[in-house]
């Protein structure tokens, strides 16, 4: 199976889990690993296992004035988001599969999820995400919570079975 894995990260804290996805499910064949900003806007036709991943801000996927916020705060960041890249893609995507992931600080429902917003945004391209998951971390800049990163590596795994 051939994965391409899409993340945004301000704070280094998304493109750790990213990673761990990625060595995950680098069991079940190659993996390609991209930040969004480098992320293809076209893209290619041999992906089995599109995975998405951004973090959360304002209960949704980031937008520029968020971004800015971060960056304000000290964040490395990135130029643009997830929003604006899957807002570029054609529709339905053409990959068989499409899963979204978010890193969030919130436990409640009520924190939002990016990952949730990436699979909303994702149905206004007929298209479904088949699975949704979320990764905590403890403060907006990091570090993830104890264990996510078992939890994200095992998330993979369990994608490329
Ligand atoms: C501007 C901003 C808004 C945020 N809003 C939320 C939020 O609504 N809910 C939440 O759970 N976490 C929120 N957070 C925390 C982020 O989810 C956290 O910074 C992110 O998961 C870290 O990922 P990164 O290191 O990849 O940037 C916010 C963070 C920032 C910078």
């Amino acid at each position: 199976m051939n994965s391409l894995i899409v993340f945004e990260s301000q704070y280094g804290n998304t493109e750790r889990v990213a990673r761990a996805i990625a060595s995950g499910l680098g069991e079940s064949g190659p993996v390609g690993l991209v930040a969004v900003d480098d992320a293809p806007d076209t893209l290619p036709d041999d992906v089995d296992l599109l995975v998405i991943g951004g973090p959360t801000h304002a209960f949704s996927l980031s937008r520029p004035e968020t971004r800015a916020s971060a960056a304000n705060d000290g964040a490395p960041g990135t130029g643009r988001g997830v929003r604006e890249w899957l807002h570029g893609l054609p529709t339905p995507l053409p990959v068989p599969r499409v899963v979204t992931f978010s890193t969030r600080q919130g436990h409640s429902f009520v924190s939002g999820s990016a990952a949730k917003s990436a699979a909303k945004a994702l149905r206004a391209h007929d298209t479904v995400a088949r699975d949704v998951e979320d990764f905590f971390v403890i403060t907006k800049a990091g570090p993830l919570e104890d264990g996510e990163l078992e939890r994200a590596q095992e998330w993979g795994r369990r994608l490329g079975r």
